[in-house]
């Protein structure tokens, strides 16, 4: 009766609550999530764990659990050297906080983990690609979010401190892309529960290459998308533990178009004050203009860009064809 992807995900399951236990009777695990302002019951919630320093806590748990060696190994988090021997095998994270990845259906299907200090490195680490796991084909946090949907809206983060710490001060429609890379796949799994998705990417330089990337893909995957861009660099969580949960909803209706993004970072790209940067701005404008398919929505670009840095419709407008032109 048991076949395989069943005893993986019991496995995960027995390792989530493994890690989970472990957290409850850890101090040092606890004050972390606690300095990172995260409640009793937001822990329990999504799961969160501690996997204990020691290099076999969990392999010998599952071994207890009368999990094979094979089953063991085949899930990721036990690894084993090249000399075979079961006395050289050992638990893939130590002494971080876990995070159980779930399907929409609140299996277990991975884990991510971070360090509790921050000069350690890799800050996550995460299980490998399994039987039961592939990297981009699921979102954090989706499980409970589609259950707490707004206005036809998602929010799209990036990792899972912030789907937590948003989760922690009562925003609950969001999702985590963990990592950079928003994938096509991503994009359709989200259309399935929502119209509009608004990301909320870091702050930072990173974060903001990663949003454009982002709302390219859910556009292709025919998701409205929109853009909240968070100031000082700061993360989502980090936002919201600073200035509180008005004004993160303050900046979410404030949430930029998918082409309003597009000019407001082309205008931090090119200093808009010089004329060189002025013609650069527009000669990238124009590229991205001649690409659309609206005439309305070129028309209504037009019109605020060639307001924004003195430079006629007409010369924007001769500039595109010169493109399109060149796409034939
Ligand atoms: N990530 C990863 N591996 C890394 C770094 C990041 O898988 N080495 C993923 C994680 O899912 C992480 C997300 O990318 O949550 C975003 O990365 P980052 O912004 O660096 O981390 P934060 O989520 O902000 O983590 P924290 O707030 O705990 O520092
Ligand atoms: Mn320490
Ligand atoms: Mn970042
Ligand atoms: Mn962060
Ligand atoms: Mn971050």
């Amino acid at each position: 009766i048991n076949n395989k992807r069943d005893r993986q995900i019991q496995l995960h399951r027995d390792a989530a609550i493994f890690y989970y236990r472990t957290l409850l009777k850890n101090d040092h695990a606890k004050e972390y999530l606690q300095m990172r302002s995260i409640e009793k019951s937001t822990i329990k919630k999504f799961g969160i764990g501690y996997a204990p320093n020691s290099g076999k806590s969990l392999l010998n748990y599952l071994l207890q659990k009368k999990y094979s060696v094979s089953e063991i190994l085949d899930s990721g988090l036990v690894l084993r050297n090249k000399n075979n021997s079961q006395n050289d095998m050992y638990d893939r994270f130590r002494d971080r906080i876990m995070f159980p990845i779930q399907t929409i259906t609140d299996k277990v299907i991975a884990f991510g983990g971070r360090v509790l200090e921050n000069s350690k490195s890799p800050k996550y680490l995460n299980s490998p690609e399994t039987s039961i796991y592939s990297k981009g084909k699921h979102l954090y946090g989706l499980n409970y979010a589609k259950k707490e949907i707004e206005n036809d809206q998602i929010i799209v983060v990036e990792g899972y401190m912030d789907v937590i710490g948003l989760y922690e001060k009562g925003i609950r429609n969001v999702v985590a892309s963990l990592g950079t890379a928003f994938t096509l796949d991503q994009g359709n799994l989200l259309k399935r529960y929502t119209k509009e998705a608004v990301v909320i990417y870091d702050g930072d330089q990173a974060g903001q290459e990663a949003a454009s990337k982002a709302v390219e893909i859910l556009e292709k995957c025919e998701v409205n998308a929109k853009v909240t861009i968070l100031p000082e660099e700061l993360d989502p969580d980090e936002y919201i533990n600073k200035y509180g949960k008005q004004a993160f909803f303050d900046r979410k209706v404030e949430s930029l178009a998918v082409i309003e993004y597009k000019i407001t970072r082309l205008k931090q790209k090119y200093n808009t004050n010089s004329i060189d940067g002025r013609i650069n701005f527009a000669k990238d404008m124009a590229m991205y203009l001649s690409e659309l398919n609206s005439s309305i929505e070129v028309e209504a670009y037009l019109n605020k860009i060639s307001m924004d840095i003195g430079i006629s419709k007409e010369s924007i407008i001769q500039e595109i064809k010169k493109n399109k032109l060149k796409e034939h």
